[in-house]
């Protein structure tokens, strides 16, 4: 729930990430990478580009994916991760996401590298909640900071649960709320900036998985790493701030680096967080 009670739909979480893809893509990432960055422990470490790529390379590897891995990617977003993953491993893979415009964008990403060397890999537009996929269909569900923002979390996981194979793997990453009260600071810079009424706490998370059917195989608090994320993109916005000559983009910037300075503050009160999981999907049939 919004500072003003109000609940976020999926429309308007569509709505958002449609509207800001020029945004982020102007100032984040210009490959329209959006997510958190996994760094490498030295508190100097202010490489944000790296430290994404190593997130995507830490759940590549917690995953187990390989040449012989039928992908799925929820909330591909612009389709970064999915198109690694197929060009690094070989393997076959789907992008699902609930903006048009990322996945525009994600297909002429696409178009491009199939232009230098064939990829296995499809773009598409829907909902986590309605995944367009039969049953049994993957080896791998993977998804990064995406399933947070779905308002009704068990549909999903239970959507996730159906389209893997059995013994299929759901990996990913995604913020964490570990405590319930949020205060109004931290539902202001935090909750309703991205349009997210809230989540789990690491324990939580894990249970709500165990519920769909799911046996955890691995739960990582990577708290630290999301603070040297805010902590980075806060400077850079900062720094830019002063030499935008476009006053919107200016004014973008400098509210942005207001926001990763509550977010910070935020992660020290427990207002928010960051975990990787790994789960395997059992066999209803042999509990
Ligand atoms: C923070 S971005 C992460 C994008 C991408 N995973 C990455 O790492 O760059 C979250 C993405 O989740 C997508 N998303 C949000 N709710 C969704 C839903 N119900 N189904 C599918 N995608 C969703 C958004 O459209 C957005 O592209």
């Amino acid at each position: 729930m919004s500072v003003t009670g109000h609940v976020y739909t999926e429309k308007d979480v569509r709505e958002f990430f449609d509207r800001t893809l020029k945004t982020y893509l102007s100032f984040w990432d210009d490959d329209g990478v959006l997510h958190t960055g996994y760094f490498s422990g030295d508190d100097a470490d202010d490489d944000y580009r790296a430290a994404s790529e190593r997130t995507s390379e830490v759940l590549a590897a917690d995953a187990g994916i390989d040449g012989s891995s039928y992908v799925l990617d929820v909330g591909c977003g612009c389709g970064n991760f999915m198109i690694h993953l197929a060009r690094r491993f070989g393997c076959r893979g789907e992008g699902l996401d609930l903006s048009e415009e990322r996945i525009a964008f994600a297909r002429e990403k696409l178009a491009e590298e199939d232009r230098r060397d064939p990829l296995d890999v499809v773009f598409r537009h829907g909902s986590a909640t309605r995944m367009p996929y039969a049953d049994d269909t993957f080896t791998h569900v993977v998804s990064q900071d995406a399933l947070c923002l779905v308002p009704d979390k068990p549909r999903s996981h239970s959507e996730a649960y159906r389209v893997l194979r059995p013994g299929g793997v759901f990996a990913f990453s995604d913020f964490l709320q570990p405590k319930k009260e949020i205060g109004e600071r931290a539902r202001r810079h935090v909750y309703d900036r991205v349009k997210w009424n809230g989540g789990y706490s690491l324990v939580g998370y894990q249970s709500a998985l165990e519920e769909a059917g799911f046996e955890i195989v691995l739960a990582r608090n990577l708290e630290s790493h999301i603070r040297q994320t805010y902590r980075v993109l806060g400077a850079t916005a900062r720094e830019r701030a002063e030499t935008a000559a476009d006053p919107a983009a200016r004014d973008w910037m400098l509210a942005f680096a207001e926001s990763c300075a509550e977010i910070q503050i935020a992660i020290d009160h427990e207002e928010f967080g960051w975990g990787m999981f790994v789960a395997r999907k059992r066999d209803r049939a042999r509990p």
